[in-house]
């Protein structure tokens, strides 16, 4: 059998390699560029069945148990890895009840002013005219400012996290990870004694009293659910907004197309997530027991990584896969997961994404890629997000000129 290895060449591109497996072994052997072996997803119907499915285990404990013994992976530390998205029910359910009516479309829209309040802020801090990246710009600090606005990070932290969060999701030397973790992890400690000593109106003060009200939360749980939110809300709604715009320069038509109804942008939206997702792959598996998925059965104790950016191109599902067409309408993309786990943070991105992009083909009438330089994307097998996007913007007034 042949071993695919998910190299620095597919960090780079993945789709070849998405193509020939949903082709040819759509559920396969693959080794992580840290050496683990896996199992790899790769069709839609597959993926979709299988982040469903309660024999793919997410419990911490279970997933820590199967990787220390295969080894060639780092974990996290233990203090924060009790959180949602690393436990089956009934724990999952009574985890994220807890912040589940924090993140409904009505609570999130009631953010709408915010969000575009910080949108206009940081595009008024960029020079027109100018050769700029947009990720350091905008498409990070937006995400972040509003996701430590909401659980009540002062913004004088934002770049010390925007580093440990980096550090931890990419594939770093493990002296710079432990550090990077271990720092968060001091930081997470102290604000959290901070909340509990001079409460806000904000989520994390929220979160200390549900711990200290009743026995809703213990105090691990706490720390790994800040931790969880975090990082979601660094690394994720900033790969969506780049990814879209790079989407949009590699497709002028659709550009143009956007441009001329901004009544689209809903749909456009959901075909960024589709074509470029931001979450490359979804987080570890481990099957409690031998499960079958399409022709394959694989045993018990195995680690699965199911493909979002594979299924979202999966020529079965959708018709000519590898275009980007905004007006698409046919929804079902698994970029935000699937069954109970489905991304808490959904609406939030969405509407974060729409202002973005609304606020970015208004500001600017022209959006170019910067010449001669290269794009990279990012260290890492999880996400998939660029490692500076420059662009040359122009106001639109100067080309309405
Ligand atoms: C474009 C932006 C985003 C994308 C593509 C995305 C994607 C995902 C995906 C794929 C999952 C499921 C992972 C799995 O099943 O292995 C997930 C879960 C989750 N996401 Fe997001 N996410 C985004 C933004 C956010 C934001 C802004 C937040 C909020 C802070 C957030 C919070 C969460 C949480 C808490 C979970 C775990 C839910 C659970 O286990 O029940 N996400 N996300």
């Amino acid at each position: 059998m042949h071993h695919t290895v998910l190299d620095a060449a597919f960090v780079q591109d993945p789709y070849p390699l998405y193509a020939r497996l949903r082709r040819e072994a759509p559920v396969s052997r693959a080794v992580t560029a840290t050496g683990l072996s896996v199992w790899l997803v790769t069709r839609y119907e597959d993926a979709r069945a299988a982040l469903a499915d309660p024999r793919l285990s997410k419990d911490a404990r279970r997933i820590r148990e199967v990787l220390e013994i295969r080894g060639g992976v780092r974990v996290l530390d233990e203090s924060i890895i009790e959180h949602m998205l690393n436990s089956d029910q009934p724990d999952h359910t009574r985890l994220r009840r807890l912040v589940g009516k924090a993140f409904t479309a009505r609570r999130v829209e009631a953010l709408r002013p915010r969000i575009e309040e910080i949108s206009a802020g940081l595009l008024d801090g960029i020079n027109p005219d100018s050769e700029i990246d947009l990720l350091t710009a905008y498409a990070f600090p937006l995400p972040i400012t509003v996701i430590c606005a909401l659980l009540g990070i002062p913004d004088a932290d934002h770049d010390a996290f925007r580093s440990w969060s980096n550090t931890i999701v990419t594939n770093s030397e493990p002296e710079e990870f432990e550090r990077a973790q271990s720092g968060l992890v001091a930081y997470l400690v102290q604000l959290i004694d901070r909340k509990r000593r001079e409460p806000g109106e904000d989520m994390l003060s929220a979160l200390v009293a549900a711990r200290d009200d009743g026995d809703q939360l213990s105090e691990r749980e706490l720390l790994a659910m800040v931790f969880l939110l975090l990082v979601a809300g660094h690394e994720t709604t900033v790969n969506l907004i780049a990814n879209g715009v790079l989407a949009l320069l590699r497709h002028p038509d659709q550009m143009a197309r956007l441009r001329a109804d901004l009544g689209l942008l809903p749909s456009a939206v959901e075909e960024f997530l589709r074509y470029e997702s931001p979450v490359n792959m979804a987080t570890f598996r481990v099957t409690a027991e031998p499960v079958r998925i399409g022709e394959v059965e694989i045993p018990a104790e195995e680690v699965v990584l199911v493909s979002l950016g594979s299924a979202n191109r999966d020529g079965d599902r959708y018709g000519d896969p590898d275009q980007l067409v905004i007006d698409r309408g046919l929804g079902g993309h698994l970029a935000f997961g699937h069954g109970i786990h489905y991304c808490l943070g959904a609406p939030l991105a969405r509407l974060e994404a729409e202002i973005a992009f609304r606020d970015l083909l208004t500001r600017f009438g022209r959006i170019e890629l910067a010449p001669g330089r290269e794009l990279r994307w990012r260290d890492s097998q999880l996400m998939r997000g660029l490692v500076e996007l420059p662009v040359r913007l122009t106001p639109a007034e100067v080309n309405a000129r």
